[in-house]
């Protein structure tokens, strides 16, 4: 069981405490980013991009998202791990999302699940809440309707399209989302949503105003080259320094400097 429950999470927006998310994918970055003492790791289906190295998130499978969960849950002390439901894991219908989300609790130990949508997911956020299952919405960018979309871009922008986004919070709220994710959305938006809705919101590409935030791990620590998103900010450049240990090494093996006599048995 991880110390921060849901109750903590949702006692943090009363007490205007800002909610810390990051994602973790694997044993040894869940384990470094739960001893940094961050609230809530999500098990993004971002993996497919950052780790598995599609151009996309849509190929991630549910298998997949229960393979990278349960090493997390298993590194996890502190934090609140919640399963990402990847692309067509829930769109095809209530009782399939409602058996895929189950297994996030059931077979990894994961808190909570989160899946992408507003009003089309409504009746599927009333199913998995009615089953005990708490759901975080996610509404603005989607990249999972990254051909609907035509990008990644940000929405909202438009009068009426900013209108739709507050309808959309509102709905998934009254089906029962313990939570909203708000991606790539204009920050005065953000801040109506946050003040209407009872529920935390967690903002990325959202700015300052939302309850939480949460970013792409491989992002902050620079370990995704491939695009950075301006509402990343980049804290540390892991790459430079793996590049930098894994050359050293090869020069040590190729001139003989390693191994040494410390690194050798008697
Ligand atoms: O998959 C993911 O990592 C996400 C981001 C919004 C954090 O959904």
């Amino acid at each position: 069981m991880p110390k921060f429950t849901i109750h903590d999470f949702l006692k943090k927006k009363p007490e205007r405490k800002k909610i810390t998310m990051l994602t973790a994918y694997d044993y040894p970055f869940a384990q470094i980013v739960d001893e940094a003492g961050i609230d809530v790791i999500l098990v993004g289906d971002s993996l497919g991009m950052v780790v598995q190295g599609h151009e996309n998130t849509l190929p991630v499978t549910m298998d997949e998202m229960i393979y990278h969960t349960k090493m997390v849950t298993r590194a996890v002390k502190n934090a609140m791990v919640i399963g990402d439901m990847p692309f067509m894991s829930y769109q095809a219908g209530i009782e399939e999302a409602v058996k895929n989300s189950v297994r996030f609790l059931k077979e990894v130990g994961a808190s909570a699940i989160k899946l992408e949508g507003g009003a089309e997911v409504a009746e599927h956020i009333r199913a998995m809440t009615r089953a005990d299952i708490p759901v975080m919405a996610h509404i603005g960018l989607t990249p999972q309707s990254i051909h609907r979309m035509g990008g990644y871009k940000v929405q909202g922008k438009t009068k009426e399209s900013a209108k739709r986004l507050l309808e959309e919070a509102h709905i998934v709220e009254d089906a029962g989302a313990f939570s909203i994710l708000l991606e790539a959305i204009p920050a005065g938006l953000a801040k109506i949503i946050t003040e209407e809705l009872s529920i935390p919101t967690i903002g990325i590409g959202a700015g300052p105003h939302c309850d939480g935030q949460v970013l792409v791990l491989h992002d902050v620590i620079g370990l995704f080259e491939r695009f950075t998103p301006k509402f990343v900010k980049q804290y540390a450049n892991l790459k430079a320094d793996a590049l930098k240990a894994i050359s050293s090494y090869k020069e040590e093996v190729e001139k003989g400097t390693f191994p040494g006599e410390e690194h050798s048995f008697k």
